[in-house]
């Protein structure tokens, strides 16, 4: 028994295969169960996949890099669910891809954020953050007022969804395109961040 644990310290080689072999068993044991619990696989009660228009708006909070400053995901500590709600759950991002969990928060986190303001607070928040929270150091995104969605890509962003697993009817990709043309960004940007963390609260 000594001398086998003396041939794997002197020799680099074996002594990196067993690690990596080691590693990996560890990193397999913890992961590969959450693949196919219901807990983790199974969307909440009550989750609605995004509409048309807060698809369009996802993208938006995509695109300007809200997800820089923002994390959207509570996690189960006191300091946090007193502050922002329900600790997130698996269940909530199930159909997110990629999911914006994100990993800064320069802001507040905005998990729930869904229904805590009106759409007038948000419309001129995120115009000019100081016109509301004074002491704000959020960039200011007026140019989401003028620019306006086309839809054109807007059906096929929900048919990508529903390969990935997202229970879009052919009704909903079909109308997909008339719902958002002719609206603001703005609109779109509200309608998404008015429906976060509500399927949960
Ligand atoms: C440079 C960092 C930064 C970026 C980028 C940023 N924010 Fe913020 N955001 C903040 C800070 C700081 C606050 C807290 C002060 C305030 O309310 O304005 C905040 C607050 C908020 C709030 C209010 C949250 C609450 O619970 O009170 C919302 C909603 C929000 N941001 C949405 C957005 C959206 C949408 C975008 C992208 C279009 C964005 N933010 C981009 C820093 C940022």
């Amino acid at each position: 028994m000594k001398n086998a644990h003396e041939l794997i310290e002197k020799n680099v080689g074996l002594l990196t295969v067993l690690i990596i072999i080691a590693i990996s068993l560890g990193g397999m044991a913890q992961i590969t169960p959450l693949m196919f619990q219901q807990q983790t696989m199974a969307p909440v009660d009550g989750l609605k996949p995004y509409t048309a228009l807060q698809m369009e708006g996802r993208d938006i909070f995509i695109r300007e890099g809200c997800v820089g400053c923002h994390s959207q995901m509570i996690r189960p500590f006191r300091a946090e669910t007193e502050r922002y709600g329900h600790y997130s759950v698996a269940g909530e991002s199930v159909w997110e891809h990629p999911f914006l969990w994100g990993s800064k928060r320069t802001g507040p986190d905005l998990a729930r954020v869904g229904g805590r303001y009106s759409d007038d607070w948000h419309r001129v928040h995120l115009i000019n953050p100081r016109d509301v929270v004074p002491a704000s150091n959020m960039p200011g995104f007026p140019w989401l007022m003028e620019n306006t969605l086309d839809g054109e890509l807007t059906a096929k962003k929900l048919s990508v969804f529903r390969d990935f697993g997202v229970p879009y009817t052919d009704e909903d990709i079909a109308g997909a395109k008339d719902a958002v043309k002719g609206k603001t960004e703005m609109v779109a940007l509200i309608a998404y961040l008015q429906s976060l963390g509500t399927a949960l609260k």
